[in-house]
């Protein structure tokens, strides 16, 4: 996601910090960046779309002066990458600057409401309102700080945020829900910052600020405040020993595994994600005659998710196709009635962008389901939803991976409204609600285990994931991510299907992982499972919490949180199956963020 910097020095050097700190944001991945400084009583501004040393080429931020500034990596989630587009944002008087980290749910209302009241914006993004609040505040008589806390109070959604005012030129405030934001004390004076490694060449005295906290931050000191109540908070100073490199992954050993983590916080913002995309989006569904789901690798496990999830909520049946297979197999079928629905995480990836033009060129129409905005996919696309995971770099798709099962999910309950009993609809989106939090726990509760049985099976020259129904797509992406980081040739099915061919490989100590949560499918599973042990193998079993008889079956098992609907288990039961693949490829002494012979994003065909 977006990175913020916050500085309120001792010296006037504020261009140069800045400049220097969004650098190292830069891992964090982002499209433009910018910075504004308070200088001789004025707010400076320096922003564009691009690298940071071009903006600093092009428009000089790191010479900007001031002893105040904030600054802003930005990865679009509303509103394409452009000038306008780059944080810092300003009010209409030009005497606020704020940056923000986050999703502001409400913005499209209070963005309406501040125009009525006369407020114009210059952008696109949800951001912007944050500045114009600020400005109603105040010119309704308020103070800056307390302008900034009634902001917190009406802004839904997640945020970290910082602000800076000609009025009070002397201060940073910051207000942090859900976004992560790290306050810094040093020598030559106090910052704010998404992470802690932008703050390590100043300081390693930090204060991470809780959800709730409002942080007034000035060259000599920090004070903080609960915005809810308006009474001050002590907070703990932590002294940081990380080295640079292991700051970046947030004490994470690898990328792969803090985005693991990040998965909870990856599905809330896809839950925030705005409704009338999911509506467009739904009404094309509704009237094409044909709809092909078109992705590669992990992008085409989740549209066969989706393909299952539309068909079983909705009655909508589709054709989950691989998109280099696409035109091989379809062409003769796409014309002005067809819809293609693409997902691509990178949004750039060659044979996904191939099959959009193809099917283009014939009249049909396409949604596009990707993490980055302002990718050829977006413009290629009629409609397009945006999954919000953040910047994923881990070459094995992991957070992106659950977050477009759950857009692919939302989408089919869209869908859905028109056509099936709503009653159902509404349980699965309260249940839906609660996922982030299930995922939480089954991260907590699964990874001790997971590792033992990585420990117990790493030397295994194979293994086979079996799975039946809305499971089996992530049966393969278990396969995917355990074959692309430990360069083994494992093998994955629909559980059915493993007697017509698989159960030959079977023999003694031969590891078979099934995916058995206690659902329609259990019985069948069960069924099997005892074929499978029946000729010797070693079962492993994700199963549903306090299932005596499944343990019972199964060499090893890892308890899973439960779930009312069967379409909930696919993110929950990919996260042991990610931990699995990260841990045997360590334990291979391999590089889970790096596998040999892959790229992040995969531009030939
Ligand atoms: C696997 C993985 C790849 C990608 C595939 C498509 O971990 O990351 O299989 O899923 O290359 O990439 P996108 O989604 O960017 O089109």
């Amino acid at each position: 996601m977006c990175g913020i910097f916050g500085c309120a020095l001792l010296g006037d050097n504020s261009g140069e910090v800045l400049y220097a700190s969004l650098k190292r944001l830069e891992y964090r991945g982002y499209d433009s960046a910018g910075q504004a400084t308070i200088n001789s009583g004025r707010i400076l501004v320096a922003k564009d779309v691009g690298r940071i040393d071009e903006v600093d080429s092009s428009h000089g931020m790191s010479r900007m002066r001031g002893r105040i500034g904030i600054g802003h990596t930005r990865w679009a989630t509303h509103g394409a990458p452009s000038r306008e587009n780059a944080h810092p944002h300003l009010d209409c008087s030009g005497r606020i600057a704020i940056v923000h980290n986050g999703i502001i749910e409400n913005f499209m209302e209070l963005r309406e409401l501040l125009q009525k009241r006369g407020h114009a914006f210059k952008s696109r993004t949800d951001s912007e309102v944050i500045s114009h609040l600020i400005e109603d505040f105040m010119r309704r008589g308020e103070g800056f700080v307390g302008a900034v806390r009634l902001t917190a109070e009406i802004l839904r959604g997640s945020f970290a945020s910082a602000a800076i005012c000609l009025d009070e030129p002397d201060k940073i405030v910051c207000i942090r829900r859900e976004s992560p934001l790290i306050v810094g004390i040093g020598e030559i004076g106090n910052f704010c910052s998404s992470d802690i490694p932008a703050l390590l060449p100043y300081t390693n005295k930090v204060i991470p600020l809780e959800d709730g906290d409002l942080a007034i931050v000035d060259p000599k000191g920090v004070r903080i405040l609960d915005w809810r109540t308006g009474s001050a908070v002590e907070r703990e100073v932590v002294e940081i020993s990380w080295s640079p490199e292991i700051a970046m992954k947030s004490g994470f050993a690898h990328f792969m595994l803090k985005e693991i983590y990040e998965q909870p916080m990856a599905i809330r913002n896809v839950l925030r994600g705005q409704r009338i995309y999911y509506e467009l989006a739904a009404s094309m569904l509704r009237r094409a005659s044909k709809v092909f789901l078109v992705a590669c690798g992990t992008s085409h496990h989740a549209c066969i998710f989706g393909s299952y999830a539309m068909a079983n909520l909705s009655g909508l049946a589709s054709y989950p196709v691989i998109a280099s297979e696409f035109e091989a197999q379809y062409k003769n079928l796409i014309d002005e009635d067809a819809l293609v629905l693409a997902v691509s995480q990178s949004g750039e990836t060659a044979d996904t962008l191939n099959a959009v033009r193809a099917a283009k060129a014939k009249g049909a129409s396409v949604i596009g389901i990707t993490n980055t905005m302002g990718s050829s996919l977006t413009r290629l696309s009629d409609v397009y939803i945006g999954q919000n995971s953040g910047p994923e770099i881990g070459v094995a798709a992991t957070k992106t991976f659950t977050a477009q099962v759950v857009v692919l999910l939302k989408l089919a309950m869209e869908l859905a409204k028109s056509g099936s009993p709503r009653s159902g609809i509404d349980s699965l989106a309260e249940e839906l609600a609660a996922l982030p939090s299930k995922m939480e726990e089954a991260i907590r509760t699964s990874e001790e285990k997971v590792k033992h049985i990585a420990m117990k099976y790493s030397a295994k020259g194979s293994f086979c994931f079996l799975a039946r129904g809305v499971n089996v797509p992530t049966a393969l992406e278990g396969r995917l991510k355990l074959l692309e980081l430990s360069y083994l040739p494992a093998l994955a099915y629909p559980a059915g299907e493993s007697k017509h061919g698989f159960i030959a490989v079977v023999e003694d100590g031969y590891p078979v992982i099934f995916l058995a949560p206690r659902d329609s499918t259990r019985e069948r599973i069960i069924g099997n499972m005892m074929e499978m042990k029946a000729r010797g193998a070693s079962i492993i079993a994700l199963i549903e919490r306090g299932d005596e008889e499944l343990k019972e079956l199964a060499d090893d098992f890892i308890e899973m949180p439960p779930c009312a609907n069967e379409l909930l288990y696919p993110p929950i039961y990919a996260v042991p199956l990610q931990l699995f693949a990260y841990y045997t490829s360590t334990l291979k002494g391999y590089d889970p963020d790096m596998p040999r012979n892959l790229a992040k994003s995969v531009t030939v065909v």
